[in-house]
């Protein structure tokens, strides 16, 4: 009962948090409305043909699993007799994230990037209790299956790495290696997200996100002008030329067609304030047993040191390679643990 009385007293709290930004957000849109004009604001390109990059078929095939509730959308190079890499996606991207690494790894895996339910040409079953958290992971498993293997190297960035933590403590057997890109594991950052102000006030998106139809909008705005800051901005941007005018238009023109309730839906379903999936072997927190490589932005330095503490972490190899550049080339350069 206590839980229950604390689960609806986080909700309240992450509902208020959420509307405070939210009306920020409206006075935001106001004062561009004012100082751009509202055409500007509301503006938004037609686009009606994918740009050459998402057509290039030097990257690889397209693909389709059918899985128990969804259909997967796949891009896959390199032949079907080798490993398999499965690259899984952070928000708010998609398969073609991966392109640098499906270019890198195609000889010596079938490497595999996925589009995440409600990701471009992948399903988007409506609701957002269909994109729990748990929902993904069985996406994974089922998705090994269907391309016919029985284990992986499974990579995963942002959101496609809390997913790809979870897979790999839920079914350890399945993951050869567990490579990670900037994403703490899941625990790790609920525990910082409670008990910390500033990590609170860095996650301020995550509260935003709980909102209905607003997020939507923000994104939709000025013509996907949040892409821009995202992927080339000074703050959280690809510091490089990895990022062409083309490659933001890649993303654009998804979304554009895709929209973004699917993906926003990850956040309400994920940080809503429901309990987290019990346990499936029923005991306490197994922790991770695969070998894992962590490759991290040195400021987030702090999330490291408790991961070390998470249960079960004996196998994990924590590299920051990154510092300040581009974690995409990178990782394409660096190689596999051992
Ligand atoms: C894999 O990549 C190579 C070169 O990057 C390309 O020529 C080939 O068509 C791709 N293979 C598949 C199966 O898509
Ligand atoms: C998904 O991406 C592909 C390129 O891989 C693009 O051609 C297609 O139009 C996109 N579909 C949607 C629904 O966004």
């Amino acid at each position: 009962m206590g839980g229950l009385a604390e689960r609806v007293i986080q909700r309240i709290v992450v509902l208020m948090l959420g509307s405070f930004i939210g009306l920020l957000a409206l006075c935001k849109i106001v004062i561009d409305c004012v100082k751009v004009g509202p055409s500007k604001v509301f503006s938004q390109q037609k686009r009606n043909k994918p740009p050459a990059c998402l057509e290039d078929s030097s990257l690889g095939t397209h693909g389709y699993a059918h899985l128990e509730d969804i259909r997967m959308h796949y891009v896959s190079n390199g032949s079907e007799d080798k490993p398999l890499m499965l690259l899984v996606h952070g928000f708010p991207e998609f398969w073609y994230s991966w392109r640098y690494q499906l270019k890198e790894f195609k000889d010596r895996y079938r490497v595999v990037a996925v589009d995440l339910r409600g990701y471009n040409e992948t399903d988007k079953p409506a609701g957002k209790s269909n994109y729990k958290t748990a929902k993904l992971v069985a996406d994974i498993k089922q998705l090994i299956t269907a391309l016919g293997y029985s284990d992986c190297v499974l990579v995963g960035h942002d959101w496609g790495g809390v997913v790809c933590w979870m897979f790999a403590e839920t079914f350890p057997d399945l993951v050869n290696h567990l490579i990670i890109l900037n994403c703490p594991n899941f625990k790790v950052f609920q525990k910082h997200l409670r008990s910390s102000l500033k990590q609170a006030k860095m996650s301020w998106y995550i509260y935003f996100f709980q909102l209905p139809f607003l997020p939507e909008l923000m994104f939709r705005l000025q013509d996907y002008a949040i892409l821009d800051q995202l992927f080339r901005g000074k703050h959280s941007g690809v510091r490089s030329d990895r990022m062409s005018d083309e490659d933001i238009e890649a993303y654009k023109y998804t979304f554009s067609r895709s929209g973004l309730t699917g993906p926003i839906n990850f956040y309400r379903a994920g940080f809503g304030g429901e309990r987290r999936p019990p346990d499936q072997s029923g005991s306490r927190s197994k922790g991770i047993s695969v070998p894992t490589l962590l490759l991290w932005v040195q400021r987030m330095q702090r999330w490291i040191t408790d991961l070390q503490k998470c249960p079960g972490n004996r196998r994990q190899k924590i590299k920051d390679i990154l510092k300040t550049e581009d974690w995409r080339r990178k990782t394409a350069c660096s190689s596999l643990p051992g």
